[in-house]
């Protein structure tokens, strides 16, 4: 069965590419060089030659995401059980524009998506869509919230509004919005960014003195969106103020829980994400948090209605599911002809249960908390604040382009940058289920020596 070598595969890949460089040492012009030389697509190679090809490129050549010391910009270690998914699905290629095509699909999707619609306190009736990625369902967020506020939006299009709208965010917000404004024609200075408390998170006041002078100013203020765990800090704004300002003001409460909305299935965690069940619409990525492969976005909403507005599409030549009592996806979200995006999420849970969903989670979050608890006893000094297992850090005169780049130059791990207050700090993300805490100290050591020893002319006595 397909499933058993699929299996072997797997734990063996995982195996080398925890081994290996995390990092790798190529440059365009190489890879540029070695594939014109290689494939001038004239003679046919054997597949089994190109595949092995193929998987020594990622091997080599790719910062290598399913490393267990991968601390990551929220690309997750992958499950088993997001490979056999993606292989079925291209195997059977099942097309999810119409359901009349791939029912069982179809199907599937809708339960999953219904039990996390349930999750995050929506109604029954709730619409939700698998969609490409987090940009894609915070886009579709954005063109039902506009569809809602301003009924002509959708046939006379965003010339025809009497007064300019306004979306309110925080400057931790995802970089998204900036091109959803652009691209939905709202323009990017449509985004007002609003000031966050020292803690980072969105400052409530300043939100509502802002919507009542944009008002004064006879702006159209329609959308406002919280970050439920934010890409360079993990913060999650204040969820419940956000929601009582948009019921007061008659606005569009999005929340974009992209990484953070997994910890609706952890009993200890789930509380961080009070006010979610307030949201108008939700964005959530089962590709970082939920652990499963790329790509598996998700958009969820309280108002069926305007997202069938919003993505309403016909067309005669497209199956007709009528009498099914279905909803074509082609005529509720962005996408047409689709994949299908859902199998990964569905056998994930169903394979280890909500429960063990949730232990994954509780997992990296206890060596999130491992992490903090090792570095502020290494020197370190801990600048964000946050229940998820995001750590942003710095030490005294650390110069963290350099660090970085030692931290690379000896594989140690793969950390990022970020800017807290506008300094530059160093940004992990536990993203790895399999990351263990024999990691976590290993590497907490590893790094504390080389702050230590930033001097250039020192480093090439370290080893490691
Ligand atoms: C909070 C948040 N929202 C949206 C996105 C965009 O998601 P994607 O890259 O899946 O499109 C990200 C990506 O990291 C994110 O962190």
């Amino acid at each position: 069965m397909l499933f058993d070598s699929l299996r072997d595969e797997f734990k063996a890949a995982g195996a080398a590419v925890d081994c290996g460089p995390i990092y790798p040492e190529v440059t365009s012009d190489e890879i540029r060089q070695y594939l014109r030389f290689q494939y001038d697509f004239q003679e046919p190679i054997p597949l089994e030659k190109v595949a092995a090809d193929a998987e020594r490129m990622l091997r080599h050549w790719q910062v290598q995401i399913t490393h267990s010391r991968y601390f990551g910009l929220f690309n997750p270690g992958v499950t088993l059980s997001s490979v056999v998914a993606d292989t079925l699905v291209a195997t059977y290629n099942p097309q999810l524009a119409a359901w009349r095509t791939s029912p069982a699909a179809n199907e599937i999707e809708r339960h999953t998506l219904a039990w996390l619609g349930a999750k995050f306190g929506l109604p029954p009736d709730a619409a939700a869509t698998f969609t490409n990625g987090g940009a894609e369902a915070n886009l579709t967020a954005v063109i039902a919230a506009l569809t809602h506020a301003f009924p002509d939006y959708g046939e006379d299009g965003v010339r025809s509004l009497d007064a300019a709208p306004v979306i309110y965010l925080s400057a931790q917000a995802h970089d998204s919005f900036s091109k959803i404004a652009h691209m939905t024609g709202l323009g990017r200075n449509a985004l007002r960014v609003i000031e966050t408390r020292a803690n980072l998170k969105m400052d409530p006041r300043s939100l509502a003195e802002q919507i009542g002078r944009d008002r004064e100013a006879g702006l159209a203020p329609f959308m406002v969106v919280g970050t439920a765990g934010s890409t360079a800090v993990g913060v999650i704004d204040p969820l419940p103020e956000l929601a009582d300002i948009c019921r007061r003001e008659k606005l569009w409460f999005h929340v974009d829980a992209a990484w953070g909305g997994a910890a609706i299935v952890s009993p200890s965690l789930r509380q961080y994400l009070a006010g979610i069940e307030d949201a108008d619409s939700i964005t959530c990525d089962a590709h970082k948090w939920f652990s499963v492969s790329m790509a598996c976005g998700m958009f969820f909403c309280r108002h069926p209605g305007t997202v069938a507005r919003a993505f309403r599409a016909q067309a005669g030549y497209m199956p007709n599911s009528d009498g099914a009592q279905v909803s074509d996806p082609y005529t509720h979200s962005v996408q047409w002809s689709r994949r299908f995006i859902g199998l990964k999420l569905f056998l994930s849970l169903a394979e280890r249960g909500e429960a063990g969903q949730a232990a994954m989670i509780e997992h990296q979050t206890h060596l999130g908390n491992r992490l903090r608890e090792l570095l502020l006893g290494s020197g370190w000094r801990i600048v964000n604040s946050t229940p998820l297992p995001l750590v942003c850090f710095t030490r005294e005169g650390l110069d963290v382009p350099a660090f970085l780049a030692d931290l690379r130059s000896h594989q140690v791990a793969w950390m990022s940058e970020a800017k807290v207050g506008g300094v530059r700090v160093v940004r992990a993300c536990i993203t790895n289920y399999k990351t263990t805490e024999a990691d976590i100290e290993d590497v907490v050591e590893k790094i504390t020596r080389l702050a230590m020893q930033q001097q250039p002319s020192q480093l090439s006595s370290i080893s490691f």
